[in-house]
């Protein structure tokens, strides 16, 4: 296990920002963390999986932990499902790959998000009407301060829109090591999102299949959302807000066509993209910041941007929804 000294970040973040980490660790087995948290101060330490959803505006000036362990296991079944565990350090993507291609359901929603399946928990990744915690069976975490690994059901997880006890609850506090999955023998496809509809019918699809459904999903995230490897990005910049029913109503006064789904407690979820597109950023380049061209949710950089630059394109753009809507934005990506 070599710690690395004056790092550069760059291939580690999906943005492509340039910043440096002092000290930088690979920790592909759980058994390694124990010794290597010791000696560092816990303050100044970064855990990093895939670097898809982290914004860096500075050097860490300590330790990067980058999660590295690998590792699918089926663990157990039964006459419907297959209970399988990955370790934190698995891509997303490959694993839900893995998953299709033995014909185990519940994933194919989720095809294409960048990331590493240890972060996945954390913000409860979701997409084309299926979240994680509809797959999700445990996880297994280290524990910074009593030093022990602890497992974790769905109960103890509080998942909730892009959010979860480990997001919100006890922030860096447990490193999660591995995941398990209860994914179904029989295809339980959820097709209710109405752009897969329509690719599906587009790619004349009559009878969906888990296959199908991924890949209808792989063609709508590629036709909408940059690709990470071509242009900087971390996916959504912001969460869609939630509002309640009477802000709701005076809105869709002003705005009929404003797309919203209902939500929690008679609350109701706007679309981030659609109201940022109203206020005229769509597409907007300043420098190497901008905002993409298809989908106004995302930042993006186009090449040297500085994370600074993003940060504050991305408060700017956060001002002019609160100043029309009077709707405040809340950040999805993490900030360093
Ligand atoms: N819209 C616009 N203009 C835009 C973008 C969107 O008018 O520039 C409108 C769309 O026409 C649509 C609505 O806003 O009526 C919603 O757009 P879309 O279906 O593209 O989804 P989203 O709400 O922008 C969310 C997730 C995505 C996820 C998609 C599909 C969040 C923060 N984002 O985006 O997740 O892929 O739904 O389920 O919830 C991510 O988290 O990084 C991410 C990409």
């Amino acid at each position: 296990m070599l710690i690395e000294e004056n790092i550069s970040l760059l291939p580690y973040n999906s943005f492509h920002i340039e910043a440096r980490a002092k000290h930088f660790v690979s920790i592909a087995d759980a058994d390694q963390l124990g010794s290597i948290l010791e000696k560092d101060d816990g303050k100044s330490q970064l855990v990093l999986g895939g670097g898809s959803n982290i914004l860096f505006t500075r050097d860490v000036k300590g330790l990067v932990l980058k999660m590295d362990i690998r590792g699918i296991t089926m663990v157990k079944e039964n006459d419907s499902h297959i209970f399988v565990r990955a370790g934190a350090g698995e891509n997303w993507h490959s694993f839900v790959r893995y998953a299709i291609g033995r014909n185990w359901a519940g994933l194919e929603n989720l095809s294409l998000i960048p990331g590493s399946v240890g972060a996945a928990p954390i913000q409860n990744i979701g997409a084309y009407g299926v979240e994680l915690k509809d797959v999700f069976y445990e996880l297994e975490a280290y524990d910074r301060k009593n030093k022990k690994v602890y497992t974790f059901g769905l109960n103890d997880c509080a998942f909730g829109y892009r959010d979860s006890f480990f997001k919100s609850g006890e922030k860096n506090r447990y490193i999660i090591l591995n995941v398990t999955f209860i994914l179904n023998k029989t295809a339980v496809l959820n097709t209710s999102y109405g752009a897969i509809r329509e690719e599906l019918g587009q790619m004349d699809v009559r009878t969906p299949s888990i296959r199908s459904v991924s890949q209808a999903v792989i063609n709508i995230r590629q036709s909408k959302l940059p690709d990470p490897a071509e242009i900087g990005n971390a996916g959504s910049f912001f969460k869609n807000p939630v509002v309640d029913q009477a802000r709701f109503q005076s809105l869709s006064k002003d705005y009929p066509d404003m797309p919203a789904y209902p939500h929690e407690e008679g609350s109701v979820k706007l679309a981030a993209g659609w109201l940022i597109e109203q206020c005229g950023w769509k597409g907007y380049r300043k420098g190497d910041a901008g905002v993409h061209q298809r989908q106004a949710l995302v930042l993006v950089n186009y090449g040297h941007a500085t994370g600074k630059e993003i940060f504050d394109l991305g408060e700017e753009v956060a001002a002019s929804v609160k100043k029309r809507f009077a709707v405040g934005l809340e950040r999805e990506v993490n900030v360093w």
